[in-house]
This record gives structure tokens, C-alpha cells and sequence, in this order.
């Protein structure tokens, strides 16, 4: 019994999402071979599940990020909002090898007041991959 909840523990935690939800779009890849699907989750619009996310880990600073409709625009800049990654942390992501994970939008920030979703540099203000909201 404990082995089996231990085992069902790892599979939640590693990110075995049954169901993505909403599929928003592929993440473009710019630099750092950002790839992965992102998704809206079922189970709330404040949660983005991203599958098969990829990125090599190499940035100094390197965060989610998302820009409001209306007030941010299409542009994806600085001024967008960080997001924490799937452990609640802001620190620099760290690599990710086709994981999928699970993250949540501060503020009660919904999806549908998202314009787009950036894996950001915050010293370079570089977009290293990003998807567009519809
Ligand atoms: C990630 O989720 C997709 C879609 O649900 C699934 O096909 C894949 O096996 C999952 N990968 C991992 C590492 O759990």
C-alpha cells in the first residue's frame, strides 16, 4: 500500500498530466531549444499545464512570463508578469527534458486575460520561446 502511494506520488509528481486541458499552442522556439505544448487545465483557468517542455537550463535568469491583453499587447517585453515555475519558485528555470509540468497564474490572473506566455531572460530581457494567446 505505502509503495503503491509512493509510486502514484512520483507519477503526480513527474508530471504524468492525463489530461493537458485547452491546447493553446506550441511555444516557438527562439533560443536555449525552448519547445512544448502549452495547455489551459481543466481543472482551472488560472493553471497552464506545459507538455513536452524542453529548455536547456543555460540562461542566468531565466523565468515564465506573461504579458495581459490589452495592456501589454502582442509585445512581448519587460513588462511582462512573472510566473512561478511548477514548484512555486522564481528563481532561474532549470533544464527540462520533455517534462511536463504544471504552473500556476499569480494574481488570479485567468488565461483568457493572457495575450502571451514567454520563457524570459530577466538580465537580457530576451524571449527565448513564446506562444500566443488566441
Ligand atoms: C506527458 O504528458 C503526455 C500527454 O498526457 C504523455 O503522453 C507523456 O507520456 C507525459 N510524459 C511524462 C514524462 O509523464
Amino acid at each position: 500500500m505505502f509503495v503503491l502511494l509512493v509510486l502514484l506520488g512520483f507519477g503526480l509528481c513527474a508530471g504524468n498530466i492525463q489530461k493537458p486541458g485547452k491546447l493553446i499552442g506550441k511555444l516557438e522556439t527562439i533560443y536555449h531549444g525552448v519547445t512544448g505544448d502549452v495547455y489551459v487545465s481543466e481543472e482551472s483557468d488560472s493553471k497552464l499545464n506545459i507538455i513536452n517542455f524542453n529548455y536547456d537550463g543555460e540562461g542566468p535568469a531565466t523565468v515564465f512570463w506573461i504579458g495581459l491583453k490589452g495592456k501589454h499587447g502582442p509585445l512581448i517585453d519587460s513588462s511582462g508578469i512573472l510566473v512561478p515555475d511548477e514548484n512555486g519558485q522564481t528563481g532561474p528555470l532549470k533544464e527540462y527534458k520533455q517534462a511536463n509540468i504544471t504552473i500556476n497564474l499569480p494574481n488570479n490572473i485567468k488565461s483568457s486575460q493572457v495575450k502571451w506566455l514567454a520563457v524570459w531572460c530577466q538580465i537580457f530581457k530576451l524571449d527565448f520561446g513564446h506562444v500566443f494567446f488566441p
